[in-house]
């Protein structure tokens, strides 16, 4: 049996469903494409569409997957959702009668429109199942676990009208024993305080990475009084915590003072974001230890957004209450997407799933053929270099051990946040001085933003502590203790606490990357590189060739590889971008603004957008709107405008970097 799994939102791509559609209205669409209980193909929509976080209907990643496995939609058995239907027809009724705009208030008439606009596809409403949101993670997450029996965690944001469920898990069979409601969402609550920090939605992992950085002493006190921990794994949140404008307060009149977006960290968010962890981590660890205890299960499945929250696994981990964790790699809603295809398939035939544990996350889409790969290359030409050494892997671990610092790009992209060796940054783990520059060089980011290493099976209990309760180690999921003997060698990627994100390569899963590293570690002594995922802040993570060249020439990586190709810029490569032809997004908004100021006198302001909840907008300058005006998708921007100026074609590289429209060759 075939079933295609989706979440996310209903949006086309050219618009919103709503103007103003927030950010976190269904979010992190994906789909995944499950045969009999195995998950084959899995994409986020992100990667396809090139928006972070994408709340858009994943009509891209639906059609990677179906290509992916060479099927089509009369193939494809069932579709499974990832919410209950009244719920998602309750939310959408809200937005039509607040907006006349919004086509209908039934998610079911949506998502076969969308499927029939696109793929002239006629879903029969029987095909089409709904799955409350915390069985489609928790399915995800013990499916793929491999294990038979286990305790199933679930913590996010929220489902329908829980943020909370746990599940004894048995065979096929997943009892809810505990349900935790909406006002006491952990998700929420984080992210509650993600806000504080002058974050957004989708930070809370950049809260996690600050918070080893303070004193969850200073703030403890305050903390305490928003929380109380019950009896039978139970607790409460003060009712006033979940919401930005009423967790702050509190702390308000202790003097801690916000952070805005783009100012800089201060000690007192640093001791905020280790309070905020602390509480979180003192909350989970009750809840879990009281139905550990009470049903003497040993193996844990964790699953929800919470469950991306590294520290806190890491915590889980070195706390002993299980023997074994399992974390899914897209613990956050793309996951429970695929959980309500694996929901589906068990409602219409009911299955018996295959139990092996996941142990790879590349499962979306391909870089390519070699010849196709060469082809796209050869297009870019005047810009880039490209070499194929007699042995990539070799030549890679060499300039890494020369300091180089890589883009790597290879097979089939990772499904989930992390970058885990086919779309990734490699450098040297060693040099302390490697964060700080490839924060700047790449990210663009805050400097305190720490890496992660990647190291082989054989060395990772020399270099870190692994705790007795097993665990998966290939997705980066959780973080733990460098040896203290360890940590100067590891500069780079050693967190200020000494700890380290680790994820354990093994050549079974990723041949190729696993080489890399042993190859790094028998030219230096350490088979451990700095892993982070292949993006600028402006963008998802790379997917195909064309992201790869344009991540690569909009930073300052030294080198990338592609397949087996070495790719370097040409000295002078910038001039080339005359030839280049340049490509609005559906999303991409062009808008001159006249206005009039109190004196009379007229204004005109220029400006470049992307129409999307959080999309950026940009000035620019008037030469460039004019060039920008005459785009047509076909034509290289000298036949537009002739040859850019030098202060044009800065211009329009600053664009470029920020991702407000795409160049490629001709
Ligand atoms: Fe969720």
């Amino acid at each position: 049996m075939l079933v295609l799994g989706l979440n996310g939102n209903f949006s086309p791509a050219d618009e919103d469903l709503v103007p103003g559609m927030l950010e976190f209205f269904f979010h992190d669409a994906s789909a995944s494409l499950v045969r009999d209980g195995t998950l084959i193909a899995a994409v986020e929509e992100e990667r396809l569409n090139r928006i972070k976080k994408t709340t858009k209907f994943p009509i891209n990643a639906i059609r990677s997957c179906l290509a992916t496995a060479d099927v089509s939609p009369a193939d494809i058995d069932a579709v499974g959702y990832y919410f209950r239907e009244d719920h998602m027809d309750m939310v959408l009724n809200q937005l039509y009668t607040e907006n006349p705009r919004t086509p209908t208030r039934y998610s079911r008439w949506l998502i076969k429109d969308r499927l029939r606009a696109e793929l002239g596809w006629e879903l029969p409403d029987d095909r089409l199942i709904y799955t409350p949101h915390h069985i489609a993670h928790a399915m995800s997450s013990f499916v793929r676990s491999g294990m038979r029996e286990a305790m199933v965690a679930v913590l996010d944001g929220r489902g329908e009208e829980h943020s909370g469920t746990i599940f004894l898990a048995h065979g096929e069979r997943l009892e809810s024993v505990a349900t935790y409601p909406v006002h006491k969402s952990l998700g929420m609550l984080y992210l509650s305080a993600t806000q504080l920090l002058g974050y957004k939605f989708g930070d809370e992992y950049k809260v996690m990475g600050l918070a080893p950085y303070g004193d969850p002493g200073r703030y403890r006190e305050i903390f305490d009084t928003l929380y109380s921990l019950r009896d039978k794994g139970d607790y409460e949140l003060a009712s006033s915590i979940v919401g930005p404008n009423l967790f702050g307060p509190v702390f308000f009149a202790q003097g801690f003072l916000p952070r805005r977006r783009g100012e800089s960290f201060t000690q007192q968010h640093m001791d905020f974001a280790a309070g905020l962890q602390e509480i979180v981590e003192k909350i989970v660890l009750h809840v879990l230890g009281y139905w550990a205890e009470l049903t003497g299960l040993t193996k844990l499945c964790f699953g929800g957004g919470v469950a991306h929250n590294c520290s806190l696994n890491g915590v889980i981990l070195r706390s002993g209450m299980f023997d074994e964790m399992f974390v899914h790699p897209a613990s956050h809603d793309s996951g429970a997407g695929e959980g309500a295809a694996l929901a589906a398939t068990h409602q219409l035939s009911g299955a018996v799933f295959p139990r092996v544990r996941l142990r790879t996350a590349a499962l979306g889409p391909a870089m390519g053929g070699e010849s196709e790969v060469m082809d796209k290359l050869g297009a870019w030409n005047a810009l880039i270099e490209v070499v194929r050494p007699g042995d990539i892997v070799d030549r890679a671990a060499e300039l890494l051990a020369d300091g180089a610092v890589l883009g790597w790009a290879h097979g089939r992209s990772e499904f989930g946040p992390r970058a885990l060796g086919n779309r990734s940054i490699v450098a040297d783990a060693r040099p302390k001085g490697n964060q700080t520059r490839i924060n700047a060089m790449v990210k663009k980011r805050e400097s305190f933003r720490p890496f992660a290493p990647v190291v082989t099976p054989e060395a990772a209990p020399a270099y870190f502590e692994i705790p007795a309760t097993a665990a998966n180690y290939d997705f980066m999921s959780f973080v733990v203790r460098v040896r203290d003997e360890r940590r100067a060698e590891l500069g780079a990627v050693t967190h200020i606490d000494g700890t380290a994100r680790v994820q354990i390569i093994e050549p079974a899963t990723n041949e190729r990357f696993h080489r890399l590293v042993a190859r790094f570690g028998e030219l230096t002594g350490t088979p451990v590189l700095l892993n982070t995922s292949f993006n600028n802040n402006a963008e998802p993570i790379v997917q195909s060739v064309e992201d790869v060249l344009t991540s690569f020439l909009t930073t300052e990586l030294d080198y990338v590889v592609i397949e087996d190709f070495l790719v370097r810029r040409r000295p002078n490569f910038l001039a080339a971008l005359d030839h280049l032809v340049l490509r609005f997004s559906p999303v991409t908004r062009l808008a001159k603004h006249v206005g009039f100021r109190s004196s009379g006198e007229r204004t005109v302001v220029h400006e470049i957008s992307l129409d999307y909840s959080t999309g950026p907008s940009a000035t620019v300058s008037p030469q460039l709107y004019a060039l920008l005006e005459k785009v047509d998708g076909a034509r290289p921007l000298a036949a537009l405008g002739g040859s850019l100026s030098e202060t044009l074609r800065a211009e329009l590289f600053r664009l470029w970097a920020e991702r407000f429209f795409t160049l490629t060759p001709t």
